[in-house]
């Protein structure tokens, strides 16, 4: 009898436990999109003032979170795109679309120049995140204009394997990509240094449940 027979192969299972799933999806929009999209963003960023309260970024303008609504050139062609990728993430998250419950979206747009980044921040009181790439400096060396997404398992870098266990999911991004990860998860953007734009619009995706029950003063 083969060792083999004697020792089989016992029965084994890996379970990918508390993952924390990333969606990028590349060459969304297109160039007259985003061409129309970039303009808008430079006209907002000419015309007012940054909304700068609780926000992460040092240096860059954001507006505020009412970009779908108010609908400036190009923000009708993108809520489709943007609205597709959640529910592709959901799906994919789920294995299914969700059983009950629905999805609000609100989304602000953000402009930055050499020097500005973002400190590691949560998007505090929603579900989930995203990023589309409007615009993005060519050609920038990594890590300049990253987007790293933090580990938010910090126990498994002091402990666990080495090689498995990493410090943060980086994403360099290209002009059209989509970035889709849970809210809870902190990120942080880098500097890049020279010519050039990073255009972006950022959306929350928050998904409302049905309430359970009656509160005591109903
Ligand atoms: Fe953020």
């Amino acid at each position: 009898m083969s060792d083999d027979a004697q020792n089989p192969e016992p029965e084994t299972r890996m379970i990918g436990a508390f993952a924390s799933p990333i969606m990028v999806r590349r060459a969304q929009g297109s160039d007259a999109l985003n061409a129309r999209l970039a303009q808008t963003v430079r006209n907002m960023a000419h015309s007012g003032p940054s909304d700068d309260d609780y926000r992460a970024h040092q240096g860059g303008f954001y507006s505020d979170v009412t970009f779908f609504q108010d609908a400036p050139d190009g923000a009708a062609e993108l809520q489709p795109i943007v609205a597709r990728a959640v529910t592709d993430y959901i799906t994919r998250v789920l294995g299914g679309s969700l059983r009950q419950g629905r999805v609000e979206i609100s989304a602000w747009v953000g402009l930055h120049r050499e020097r500005d980044y973002q400190t590691p921040h949560v998007h505090a009181g929603t579900t989930i995140s995203g990023i589309y790439y409007v615009q993005v400096p060519p050609g920038k060396p990594e890590p300049q204009g990253c987007l790293d997404i933090l580990n938010p398992l910090d126990l498994q870098e002091m402990t666990f394997l080495r090689g498995f266990a990493k410090t943060h999911c980086r994403v360099h991004p290209l002009a059209g990509d989509i970035v889709v990860f849970p809210a809870y998860c902190k990120h942080l953007v880098h500097p890049f240094f020279g010519d050039g734009e990073r255009i972006t619009v950022v959306f929350n995706a928050t998904v409302v449940q049905p309430r359970l029950g009656k509160t005591m003063q109903e």
